[in-house]
């Protein structure tokens, strides 16, 4: 009998295609959404693969759901905090990532959010569309310049790196948090490993890159978001569980925070109401790897994990 794979939802690129030339059986979720609960676990029965996404919730129902035969879940991402990796481990499942190929799509999106929120990029260009701008004025838009200032980065990994170095042209001055040194950080920018609280307090702009855990939910709480300076500038590209969102669009509303970029939230795909109206933030739909290289090649590792594990061989890239 044929292996059978689901496909959660249909893929930029030959991912697809590279699966269907196995001659395995695929079946790909028809709709350009989220596939619902209710269908993901009818459509799992008998696979022997899930190609997931970071909205699916793979957790022991589904496993349950699909049955004994099911061996990898392959997540189309990085980030595997979708994935209940404890009981995929007591199953013998394997789970698989798309490491590596993401690094500098998502670190760009990140310096695309620093940028944009620091300047007023889209206030000051919704302004321009509504036809009130009334010509040049020595007040409008005022923002936040980034020569020559502190960038603080949580998360010292692939794309805090990345996006770190990517700093150089602004000759920043750079302070890490991380759990040990990051000697390319150290040797190419001199940046300096500090605790969490004094890259709070010190930097003018600060950039998430720790995956979600349950050590790094809430890690930036209402005490914490309270160090920050006035005029400091947060982007989130990691993932919205960090930040307590709640307290994050109080603080921007109050300007006891200078301004945000956020690509992920605690709900997704809800958004807290009360950021949905502030000027100085700025809100993109979960688009960090979204190049269109970039998704392709995603898909075609995700699908060579799947042929890979199905044909008895490790799968590159297994965190299970
Ligand atoms: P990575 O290379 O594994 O980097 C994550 C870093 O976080 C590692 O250096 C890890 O350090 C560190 N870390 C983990 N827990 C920590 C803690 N409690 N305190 C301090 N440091 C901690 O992963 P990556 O490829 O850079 O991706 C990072 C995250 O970005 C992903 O998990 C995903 O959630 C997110 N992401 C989002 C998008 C998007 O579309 N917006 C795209 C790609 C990725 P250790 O080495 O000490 O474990
Ligand atoms: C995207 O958020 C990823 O984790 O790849
Ligand atoms: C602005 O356009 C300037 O020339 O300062």
């Amino acid at each position: 009998m044929k292996a059978k794979i689901l496909v959660t939802r249909d893929l930029p690129g030959n991912g697809i295609e590279l699966l269907r030339q196995a001659g395995v059986a695929v079946e790909v979720y028809p709709e350009d959404q989220p596939i619902l609960r209710s269908v993901l676990l009818e459509s799992v029965k008998g696979a022997d693969a899930i190609l997931s996404m970071l909205s699916d919730r793979i957790d022991a129902e589904v496993m349950d759901a699909a049955g004994g035969q099911l061996k990898i879940v392959s997540n189309y991402a990085v980030g595997y905090d979708n994935i209940d990796l404890i009981e995929a481990k007591k199953r013998g499942i394997r789970v698989t990532n798309t490491p590596g190929v993401l690094t500098d799509a998502t670190a760009e999106l990140a310096w695309a959010l620093l940028l944009s929120a620091a300047r007023n990029v889209v206030a000051a260009d919704n302004f321009v569309r509504s036809g009130e701008w009334g010509g040049w004025g020595p007040k409008q838009f005022l923002g936040y310049q980034l020569t020559g200032r502190t960038l603080g980065v949580i998360g010292a990994g692939r794309i805090g790196t990345s996006f770190a170095l990517k700093s150089s042209g602004f000759g920043m001055k750079v302070l890490y948090y991380a759990r040990r040194e990051n000697e390319v950080l150290r040797d190419r920018l001199g940046a300096k490993l500090c605790d969490l609280e004094t890259v709070l307090k010190s930097s003018d702009f600060i950039s998430l890159h720790l995956p979600l855990t349950d050590e790094t939910r809430y890690l930036l709480n209402r005490k914490r978001l309270g160090l920050l300076k006035p005029t400091a500038v947060l982007v989130n590209t990691a993932r919205g569980p960090i930040i307590e969102e709640e307290v994050l669009a109080e603080y921007l509303a109050e300007g006891r925070i200078g301004a945000a970029g956020l690509d992920v939230y605690e709900q997704e795909p809800k958004v807290n109401p009360n950021l949905l109206s502030l000027p100085n933030v700025v809100l993109l739909p979960h688009i960090g790897s979204g190049t269109f290289s970039t998704r392709s090649t995603m898909g075609q590792m995700a699908a060579k994990a799947i042929l890979d594990c199905i044909a008895g061989l490790e799968p590159e890239n297994a965190v299970v």
